[in-house]
């Protein structure tokens, strides 16, 4: 096979590829290679390129051998490490001397480690988040079998706490099983129609009970007209639920929450037309640092408080998968000491 014809095949892989032939030199590279390995790659000794000891290590052996290997390349652009699986495969009757060559291709399998990072740690999280109550139930029922067990006044106590640390677990397993409905639909649009209008003064209403045990003003400003959307009812009842559920929770101290109902021409984040919903606090705010993960799952701003009121931490990963799902946007505004504010975007 001519030189050309090797350079065709390899401008048509999809990944980064290169040949080295029994001369131990880079007779050909695609473009993908090139911008891997940098521009002046082809003549080279390959070990002069590729300088990590495994590479070098399977490239020699599949010369020598002409059987197929396997390893991993690591890299970093300054930004960021990306992870290639490399593959050697040899090729019969090519090369500038006789006998063949391997050819090396490099596939990007960063985003699959980050996926499998990302399924252990839900896993711990999700151990951890049920073992603590689970710790404190076996702590009691310890007690009330030992020490407290003719004590009255502490059984009623500790039954007290025991039926907070498994409601807290309900509430969990439930969250979960809800982030995982939600996940699973988020390809699939919801088509019933919903009146946000009609919707949101019911979810307030069910919350004011909340509201004025914390002693907050909760007010609605909507249009009274109905406002529909495509949509899926209990799901945006979840959302508007579990934000000013927040900020009563966390803001609270404020004094007050107000929740908006506005339409807008035209909303930059979706380019369309737009409903915003506002739920808006004047508590003591979210640092900065916070606010690009606060939407992950079981994360938390401030870890105690949020335990010491019962939070799961799944709120917000529940609430951006929904809104996903709806095609729409959530933003997060917050400045220390002033309040939070939340918008919820919806496409018109
Ligand atoms: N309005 C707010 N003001 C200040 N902090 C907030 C506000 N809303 C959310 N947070 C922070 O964001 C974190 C994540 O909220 P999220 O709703 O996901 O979890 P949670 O409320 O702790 O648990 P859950 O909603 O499952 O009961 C909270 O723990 C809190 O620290
Ligand atoms: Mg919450």
């Amino acid at each position: 096979m001519s030189n050309d014809l090797n350079t065709a095949f390899l401008s048509a892989t999809p990944l980064p590829a290169l040949l080295v032939d029994q001369s131990e030199r880079i007779i050909s590279a695609n473009a993908d290679a090139h911008a891997l390995l940098g521009q002046h790659i082809t003549g080279r000794h390959f070990a002069t390129i590729l300088r990590q000891p495994l590479v070098i290590e399977a490239i020699e052996s599949s010369l020598r051998s002409k059987a197929p290997r396997e390893t991993r390349h690591l890299s970093n652009d300054g930004a960021r490490d990306t992870t290639y699986v490399v593959h050697c495969r040899y090729v019969n009757g090519i090369g500038a001397v006789q006998g063949g060559a391997v050819m090396v291709t490099f596939m990007d399998v960063t985003h699959l480690e980050h996926a499998e990072q990302m399924r252990r740690d839900f896993v711990a999280n999700v151990s951890h988040e049920l073992r603590t109550p689970l710790t404190a139930l076996m702590g009691f029922i310890e007690t009330l079998r030992g020490p407290a067990r003719d004590d009255s006044q502490a059984r009623d106590r500790f039954l007290k706490i025991m039926d907070d640390e498994s409601n807290r677990m309900n509430r969990l397993v439930g969250d979960l099983l809800s982030l995982n409905r939600v996940e699973s639909e988020e390809r699939v649009r919801p088509k019933e129609e919903v009146d946000l209008t009609a919707q949101l003064a019911s979810t307030l209403n069910s919350i004011r009970p909340l509201a004025e045990s914390a002693g907050v003003d909760l007010n609605l400003v909507a249009p009274k007209a109905p406002l529909i959307v495509a949509g899926d009812p209990d799901q945006l009842q979840q959302v508007f639920t579990n934000l000013i559920e927040n900020a009563i929770k966390y803001g609270g101290s404020g004094g007050v929450v107000d929740v908006s109902l506005t339409q807008v021409e035209r909303d930059p984040a979706i380019r369309a037309p737009a409903i915003h919903i506002q739920i808006a606090d004047k508590g003591p705010g979210i640092d900065s640092v916070h606010l690009p993960r606060l939407t992950e799952r079981f994360y938390r701003g401030d870890n105690h408080r949020s335990r010491e009121l019962g939070g799961t931490g799944l709120g917000l990963a529940i609430v951006k998968h929904i809104i996903n799902r709806h095609r729409g946007r959530l933003r997060i505004e917050s400045k220390l000491g002033q309040g939070t504010v939340f918008t919820v975007i919806l496409p018109r």
